[in-house]
């Protein structure tokens, strides 16, 4: 073990810098046209935007053209916009309504808009509203999309997130958006502001797992993400057990004791519960999620090239992705028994660090033979999947940023799921495609499986360069005993993000903690 003099280890549970508060959100019936704020925005279908003509209903473009003096049936001829999806339209109005800015998204027919179309819109407004420095945004939705306000809500939080908590003086912001007004063409729906806060509380979850991703690997370490789950657990009245590197030794974590030995920073395994007060009566489901938490990956012995280290700060995501879905459940309290669970480890090279033909026990009892460190994230999970399956679930779900070979196969916008059971896999679709999140169903191919067989030990924990996605989930396979609805999601792609796109953020995205918490929604009673 290195010198560890001289070296300040921050003391555990201390807190990041704080980030600005998420907007309010308002709901009323109104015509935008009337609204003030810095920027309205507003929705329509196709074949709804046709300028200065009149359509029967109202609309949230009423009024406008008027107001503007033609210029919004003008420009709309000019532009040949008619509502397709993707379509904007965007104008100043030069003080001729109460706002400064007019943009108009097209949703394309108003019979295939998806849940997911109505995020992406509401995101879009307000990075729209933060490129316009707003402080105040109004959102006007047509007809028909009051039973998608959840969606609007999420999206405009999820839209305005930017990680800037580490910007001082001009790198800060100049306006944080503040208030945002969702109009609507008809009554406000009674139960409008629990959908408020349902989709607030969402989108909060979401957003808590990119600012841990988001958090820089000196800040945020085993411990510090243990501390962080700990304190959101406090919040949200959760149970939150911490199994720190003693405990982690005195269990025989053995894997993910071996993955973190090359660090000065710990590996930390974390359990948070939410049991409803009832629990037990048999007919309430059971779910548990795992997730991959290494604070960094520096590929240890294996070293990776330099060229996109950094972006392994973000190899935590899987884990960060179980806390925010936790801190949803922490506070919508849903009648579902579910269980969030990481592993936590720093994969570096020193020389204490684990190297390839090493032999370790696991939590199971198996032996795993090492011969490549890069591929540390199935060993910290074959841990936990061993941890997490005496709980025994209905549905165990896990999430990691696992494998390039996912990327390569899929891009970086999709997730790769594998299901060991048809009715775990019909579950897990149906929640993808509700919340609109792209993910694909990979194949568990079993001729694959002999690339695992080791001459030492039980199991080689990496298989031939193809199909390495594939071999990564046969291999967590070998710990889930005998749990028989299983899911495995590759985040590794859409986990991080180069640029925003609908409502992912640029840097860590949250992406899969809205399918995980629909798959809770949708498992109640
Ligand atoms: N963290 C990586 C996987 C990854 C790659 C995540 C790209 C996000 C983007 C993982 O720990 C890893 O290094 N996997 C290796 C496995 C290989 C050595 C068998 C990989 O995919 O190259
Ligand atoms: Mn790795």
């Amino acid at each position: 073990m290195v010198a560890t003099k001289g070296l300040a280890l921050r003391s555990p549970g201390h807190t990041f810098p704080k980030a600005p508060p998420m907007p309010k959100i308002l709901v009323r019936s109104a015509q935008p046209v009337k609204e003030t704020a810095d920027v309205i925005a507003l929705a329509t279908f196709q074949g709804a935007a046709q300028g200065g003509k009149k359509k029967p209903g109202r609309t949230p473009l009423d009024g406008f053209d008027r107001a503007l003096g033609g210029a919004l049936s003008k420009l709309t001829k000019k532009e040949d916009f008619r509502g397709k999806k993707d379509q904007t339209l965007s104008l100043q109005t030069l003080g001729k309504v109460k706002a400064d800015r007019l943009i108009v998204y097209g949703l394309g027919d108003a019979a295939n808009v998806t849940e997911g179309d109505v995020r992406a819109f509401a995101a879009k407004a307000a990075r729209a509203a933060n490129a316009e420095k707003a402080k105040r945004l109004v959102i006007g939705l047509p007809a028909g999309l009051e039973d998608h306000l959840r969606a609007v809500v999420e999206g405009i939080e999820l839209g305005a997130y930017r990680f800037t908590k580490y910007l001082t003086g001009d790198r800060k912001p100049k306006a944080e958006l503040a208030q945002v007004t969702i109009t609507l063409t008809g009554d406000v729906p009674r139960e409008a502001k629990r959908t408020v806060d349902a989709g607030q509380a969402i989108a909060a979850g979401v957003i808590l797992a990119r600012d841990l991703s988001n958090e820089p690997p000196n800040e945020l370490y085993p411990e510090a993400l243990a501390a962080a789950a700990k304190a959101m657990a406090a919040e949200k009245g959760l149970k939150c057990q911490v199994f720190d590197f003693k405990e982690v030794q005195k269990r025989g974590m053995k894997l993910l004791e071996a993955v973190g030995q090359g660090s000065l920073r710990k590996p930390h395994f974390v359990h948070l519960s939410h049991v409803p007060a009832s629990a037990g009566s048999g007919t309430r489901k059971r779910l548990v999620f795992v997730g991959k938490g290494i604070t960094f990956d520096s590929g240890g012995i294996s070293i990776k090239p330099a060229a996109g280290m950094g972006e392994m700060k973000h190899d935590m995501s899987g884990a960060a992705n179980v806390v925010g879905l936790m801190a949803i459940v922490g506070a919508l309290k849903p009648d579902v028994e579910v269980h969030g669970i990481f592993a936590a480890a720093e994969n570096m090279p020193d020389g204490a660090a684990y190297r390839p033909r090493d032999i370790f026990g696991t939590l199971d009892g198996k032996t795993v033979a090492i011969n490549n460190t890069d591929a540390q994230g199935r060993r910290i999970l074959a841990d936990a999947l061993a941890y997490a399956r005496t709980l025994q679930p209905d549905l165990l779900v896990d999430n990691a940023t696992l494998t390039g070979a996912c990327v390569v196969a899929l891009g970086n916008t999709c997730t790769g799921w594998y299901a060991n059971s048809e009715s775990a896999a019909a579950d897990f679709a149906a929640a993808a495609k509700g919340t609109g999140e792209t993910m694909w169903r990979m194949p568990l191919l079993e001729e694959l499986k002999d690339q695992l067989k080791s001459d030492c030990a039980d199991l080689k924990h990496t298989g031939d360069r193809w199909g390495g996605s594939i071999s990564a989930a046969l291999f967590l396979r070998e710990f889930i005993g005998d749990t028989k609805n299983w899911v495995h999601a590759d985040i590794a792609g859409p986990a991080m993000a180069d640029r925003a796109s609908g409502w992912a953020s640029k840097g860590g995205t949250g992406h899969a903690v809205l399918t995980f918490f629909r798959l809770v929604e949708n498992s109640l009673g």
